[in-house]
C-alpha cells in the first residue's frame, strides 16, 4: 500500500494514509483505501460478532434494529437492515479494526477525534435494497455545526454488484440539501436526496474485506443493492470533533415529520438525536 512509510503517530502504523491521500480526502469529501486496513484474523472475528448480532436482532426493543429502507414490519424482512451503537450489546466489536479507524480519524481530523463503532448496515443476499443518495448531516440535529467523518468497512469484498459505496465528488462542501423520507413514505426511517439530478459526478469505490472508503458528513452517498448470493456486511465506525452550535437558522423538517414503527418502540426520542442515522 502506497505511503506506509508515512506512519500514523500512534503505534499502530496498519492504518496510516499517505500526504498524498489526507490531501485527496480534503478536497473531495471522500477517500477509497482499497487494501484492507486490518488482517484476515480481525475480518473473520468481526464477522462471526456481526452475523451473531443480526441475528438475535441486537437493540430491537430499544429502537436501535430497524429496516431502514422499509416500513420495519415485524412480520417482513428487512430490505436494509441496520443496527445503530453495536457495541452496546456487543462490546467485543472493539478490537484492532476500531484502534485503525481510530488512527486513520486522528490523522484527518487531529488528535481531538473520538471514534465510535456507529452502525452496522447489512444488505441481505438477493434482496438487500439500494441506499438512496442522501448527506448524513441530514439525519442529525440541525441545531449544531458538525465536523465528522464516517468510516466504512465491509466485511467482504464491496463491488457493483453487491453495494460497494458510491460518493458525488466535492459534494462535502455542499449545504444540507432537502431531503425525504425513502419514497416519500414517512414510514421510512432512512433519507434521500429530493432531486437527485444534483450528482453529477458519482464515483464507484469497490474495495477488499477490511478495506474502508471514508467520507465527511455532507458528502452525497449511495450504495446499490445487493445482487449476489451472499449478505453484503458493512459496520461505520465514526469519528468527530466537538459539535458547536449552528450559527444560523435552519430547519430538516423530513426529520419531525417521520412517523416510524422504531420510535414507537424506542423510549427516547429519536428524531433529530445527534448522528442517528
Ligand atoms: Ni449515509
Amino acid at each position: 500500500m502506497e505511503g506506509r512509510a508515512l506512519m500514523a503517530t500512534g503505534s499502530d502504523s496498519g492504518a496510516a494514509l499517505s500526504a498524498r491521500q489526507i490531501a485527496e480526502f480534503h478536497i473531495r469529501g471522500y477517500l477509497a483505501v482499497p487494501d484492507a486496513i486490518v488482517d484476515t484474523a480481525e475480518i473473520a472475528r468481526l464477522r462471526a460478532i456481526y452475523d451473531e448480532m443480526f441475528a438475535v436482532r441486537a437493540g430491537r426493543e430499544d429502537g436501535n434494529q430497524f429496516d431502514l429502507a422499509g416500513i420495519d414490519d415485524d412480520n417482513r424482512p428487512a430490505g436494509l437492515s441496520q443496527i445503530l451503537h453495536p457495541h452496546r450489546y456487543f462490546p467485543e466489536l472493539a478490537g484492532q479494526a476500531l484502534e485503525r479507524a481510530d488512527a486513520i480519524a486522528k490523522q484527518l481530523l487531529g488528535p481531538a477525534a473520538r471514534t465510535e463503532i456507529f452502525h452496522a448496515i447489512l444488505k441481505p443476499a438477493g434482496v438487500g435494497a439500494p441506499t438512496p443518495w442522501h448527506q448524513d448531516e441530514a439525519y442529525w440535529d440541525p441545531r449544531s455545526q458538525y465536523y465528522s467523518i464516517s468510516i466504512w468497512m465491509p466485511l467482504q469484498v464491496a463491488t457493483l454488484e453487491n453495494g460497494c459505496m458510491w460518493f458525488e465528488d466535492g459534494s462535502h462542501e455542499w449545504d444540507v440539501l432537502e431531503h425525504q423520507s425513502i419514497g416519500g413514505d414517512v414510514r421510512v426511517h432512512g433519507l434521500e436526496l429530493v432531486n437527485p439530478t444534483v450528482i453529477r459526478n458519482a464515483v464507484a469505490c469497490p474495495i477488499a474485506a477490511g478495506g474502508v472508503t471514508i467520507h465527511r458528513n455532507r458528502t452525497a452517498h449511495y450504495a446499490g443493492p445487493n445482487r449476489t448470493n451472499e449478505p453484503r456486511r458493512a459496520l461505520i465506525f465514526s469519528a468527530a470533533l466537538p459539535d458547536r452550535p449552528f450559527v444560523g437558522k435552519r430547519q430538516f423538517p423530513w426529520n419531525e415529520n417521520k412517523q416510524t414503527a422504531r420510535a414507537g418502540r424506542a423510549s427516547e426520542d429519536l428524531a433529530g438525536s445527534p448522528r442517528a442515522n
